[in-house]
């Protein structure tokens, strides 16, 4: 067995909830269905540039840690705006938009008549809102520009300067909130409440489960894509995904239950170190909340509050959890933009790669491997949730620029 990451100290435990074999019920299909994916789908990929995102095999990686198959759902790309982000935030907004015009017209509307600026009237007089560690923001405020409404964002303290401007950019209003991404999920919604804005939260914590459920819905279209890109007749072992609130992980983990059954790979839910809410979920049964620091280089999963709509299907749906620290998520960027060896290099950012950091570290670890079964025959599937959205971050860590590394990508192989 190779070391591929240096030893950080991880956590692995296994959620004593999990329903392992069982099939998908009504409990979570009342979250994530198949009505609400095939809805979300038509929305999304009628809008401009829509395109499925890579799913990238990594030969080289997933032989160097001991296993057959390795696959990267590579969102970098999505629509350009850097994460899987806008397949939630930005179709919630449509579908928010869509609530309104309705309630007032009668009609139903779909994302064509909002681009071809049908009820605009209607539309400029919405305000959306959301609180946001950067990635959510920019695709509410994407969303909003795309379909005309008014848009106001959310920051904490430890949102960086780089990701404001990202949001910035897409001309929403910035409000920034003392404390951390849980009071300003606060803030958000009380302001909504007082102004009558909408908002377009990706997280339902504090009662707020409003446009979440639509963000969740929206982010499995990724899991339908990726199990689409398999090749055929694969069934894949083994599936790691990084968790902040949840939402991501659920609608993952909801969408390769739906369409692999009780035959669906063993899913482990990766977390900091420090913000382990859901590590700790697992274990008391019960959601729970993770006070004091919780800040972590990996921005997107510095929560210390699980999304209660995440909950039916994580609690049974996650086999286990870890918890990684910073540097692991640090190197596996390195690995990815080195690619030493010998796959085509890729741009992973902080917290887009924690699923794979989770997996590399496990599969060095004999105890790890043999609890989760991971062997030379697994077939695993990560969810590189982001690219360098955070460009100065991203080259500070990696000593190149996201650009230089997507350069060195393609012209890879072409020696
Ligand atoms: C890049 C990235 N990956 C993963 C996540 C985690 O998603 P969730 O909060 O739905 O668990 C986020 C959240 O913002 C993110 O920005």
């Amino acid at each position: 067995m190779n070391r591929l990451l240096s030893d950080h100290g991880f956590t692995l435990a296994d959620n004593p909830g999990s329903a392992g074999a069982q099939d998908y019920g009504p409990e979570q299909a009342a979250v994530l269905n198949a009505e609400g994916l095939r809805a979300a789908r038509a929305e999304i990929s009628s809008w401009p540039d829509y395109a499925p995102t890579p799913l990238i095999s990594l030969p080289g990686l997933a032989r160097a840690a001991g296993i057959a198959d390795l696959y990267y759902k590579d969102e970098g790309g999505r629509f350009g705006l850097g994460s899987f982000k806008p397949l939630g935030g930005a179709y919630a907004v449509m579908r928010v938009i869509g609530a309104e015009i309705q309630r007032i017209t009668g009609k139903h509307i779909t994302s064509t008549d909002l681009l071809a600026r049908r009820h605009a009237d209607i539309v400029a007089g919405i305000t959306v809102c959301a609180a946001t560690d950067g990635n959510h923001g920019r695709s509410v405020a994407w969303g909003a520009r795309m379909f005309g409404c008014r848009c106001v964002i959310y920051l904490n303290e430890a949102v960086t300067p780089g990701r404001e401007a990202a949001i910035a950019a897409y001309g929403a209003e910035i409000r920034r909130v003392p404390g951390s991404f849980d009071d300003a999920v606060r803030a958000a919604s009380d302001t909504a409440v007082t102004e009558g804005w909408h908002v377009v939260p990706d997280t339902a914590a504090g009662g707020n489960i409003g446009a979440s459920g639509d963000v969740m819905q929206g982010y499995a279209l990724l899991a339908d894509e990726a199990v689409a890109q398999l090749p055929p007749a694969t069934r894949p072992s083994h599936l790691f995904v990084q968790a902040g609130v949840g939402g991501l992980a659920a609608a993952v983990c909801g969408q390769f239950w739906q369409a692999f059954g009780a035959d669906r790979p063993v899913t482990v839910t990766v977390e900091p170190t420090n913000a382990d809410c859901w590590n700790r979920s697992f274990s008391a049964g019960a959601p729970v909340v993770v006070t004091g620091d919780i800040d972590s280089l990996m921005a997107g999963l510095s929560c210390g509050e699980i999304s209660p709509i995440s909950w039916p299907v994580l609690k049974v749906g996650a086999h286990a959890s870890m918890t990684i620290p910073d540097q692991a998520a640090a190197d596996t960027m390195r690995l990815l933009a080195d690619a030493d060896t010998g796959d085509r290099p890729v741009v992973g950012g902080e917290s887009g790669v924690a699923g794979l950091a989770g997996f590399l570290l496990a599969s060095q670890d004999t105890d790890a491997r043999a609890r989760l079964g991971l062997d030379e025959t697994s077939i695993v599937v990560v969810v590189g949730s982001e690219g360098d959205t955070d460009p100065d971050t991203y080259r500070e860590i990696v000593g190149r620029s996201g650009d230089q590394v997507r350069a060195d990508a393609k012209s890879w192989g072409r020696a």
